[in-house]
């Protein structure tokens, strides 16, 4: 209890603050330390072809996958480690948790339509 009085002037402000947890969200997607997510990741999160080549197999494509879905977990888990695509970010818990509400908010429609799928899958 105690703590939480010591949280709760931090929650308020930031509640009055001039722009919205789904503002800041935003603005960190779209420009977290120079590499935007959106870059990799598509306006909401929806996934994007980030280059195409031509190697031995043929036509090759390096995609951002779809992180619409992902739960916030794996992207404090996923920005804080290295890929051969993706880069590390050293963003704050709050900062992922913002981008990541900001997504969940966006794609609220997708989201749910996406879990009515999944309960009405038939196993094939
Ligand atoms: C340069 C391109 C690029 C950028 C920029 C980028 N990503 Fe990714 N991301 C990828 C690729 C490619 C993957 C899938 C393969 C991998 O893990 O490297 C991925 C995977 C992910 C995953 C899924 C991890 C899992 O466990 O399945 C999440 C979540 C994610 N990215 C979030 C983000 C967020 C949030 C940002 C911005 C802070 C970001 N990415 C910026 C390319 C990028």
């Amino acid at each position: 209890m105690r703590y939480l009085s010591l949280l709760l002037p931090i929650l308020l402000f930031s509640e009055e603050s001039f722009i919205s947890h789904y503002e800041y969200g935003e603005m960190l997607y779209n420009n977290p330390r120079g590499v935007s997510c959106a870059e990799c990741h598509g306006k909401s999160g929806e996934g994007k072809v980030i280059v195409t080549y031509q190697d031995i197999h043929g036509k090759e494509a390096i995609k951002g996958i779809d992180i619409r879905t992902k739960t916030l977990a794996e992207m404090l888990k996923s920005v804080r480690t290295y890929h051969k695509v993706m880069p590390r970010y050293y963003l704050t818990d709050e900062e992922v948790k913002a981008i990541y509400d900001y997504l969940k908010t966006k794609n609220k429609h997708y989201i749910e339509s996406n879990e009515d799928n999944h309960t009405n899958k038939v196993e094939m």
